[in-house]
């Protein structure tokens, strides 16, 4: 497996991306993942991949949002034959990289949790918010627990992000 930045010109690569981000996210992209695509890699952003002989398993993408010293990760997406064997970590690592590379010192992301899947959903967040994130547990494999675990911290949530009770969890790393 291979984890290089990604090969824009290379159309195989970019029509698996389209696919792979259509079914992990059929709620937001399963009609315009192209159109995506064509924005993750815009010539601003830095996008790097995971290829497992001559298919893409993965990718990960990063938006300059702040000048050059904050960007934002979006999207990371494995495909799920290939999960938990690292290499959502390591596409993550050589993201933040190129991101370094680049001017960044810091990366964030939101991760929403849209169904229910930590103690944060489905409650009043606006009522002891910070409380309610110091004690946040997982309740079904959101996330935000993987990017935990490769150093990220949790920031800030915006409560009601996605409609009332599903909020977007913002999480940052100094690179
Ligand atoms: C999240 C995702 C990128 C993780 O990729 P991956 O290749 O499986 O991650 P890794 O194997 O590098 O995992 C690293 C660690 O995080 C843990 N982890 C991974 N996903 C997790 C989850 N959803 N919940 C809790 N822990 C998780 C792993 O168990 C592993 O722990 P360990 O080091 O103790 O063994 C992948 O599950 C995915 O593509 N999910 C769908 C898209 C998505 O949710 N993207 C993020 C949106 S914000």
């Amino acid at each position: 497996m291979d984890i290089k930045l990604f090969d824009k010109s290379d159309e195989q690569y970019v029509k698996e991306a389209a696919n792979l981000l259509a079914a992990c996210f059929p709620h937001a992209y399963s009609n315009c993942a192209f159109e995506e695509m064509n924005v993750i890699l815009d010539e601003e952003r830095v996008a790097v991949m995971a290829v497992e002989g001559s298919h893409l398993i993965g990718f990960a993408g990063a938006i300059p949002q702040y000048g050059v010293t904050g960007w934002e990760l979006h999207p990371l997406v494995v495909n799920e034959a290939y999960r938990s064997k690292g290499i959502g970590s390591q596409l993550v690592y050589a993201l933040e990289k190129e991101v370094a590379a680049r001017g960044g010192i810091v990366m964030y992301l939101g991760t929403d949790d849209e169904f229910g899947k930590t103690t944060l959903s489905g409650i009043d967040l606006f009522d002891g918010l910070f409380e309610k994130i110091q004690s946040i547990r997982n309740l079904e494999n959101h996330p935000y627990e993987f990017y935990q675990k490769i150093g990220y911290k949790i920031v800030g949530v915006i409560p009601d992000a996605n409609g009332y009770g599903k909020p977007d969890i913002w999480m940052a790393k100094r690179i």
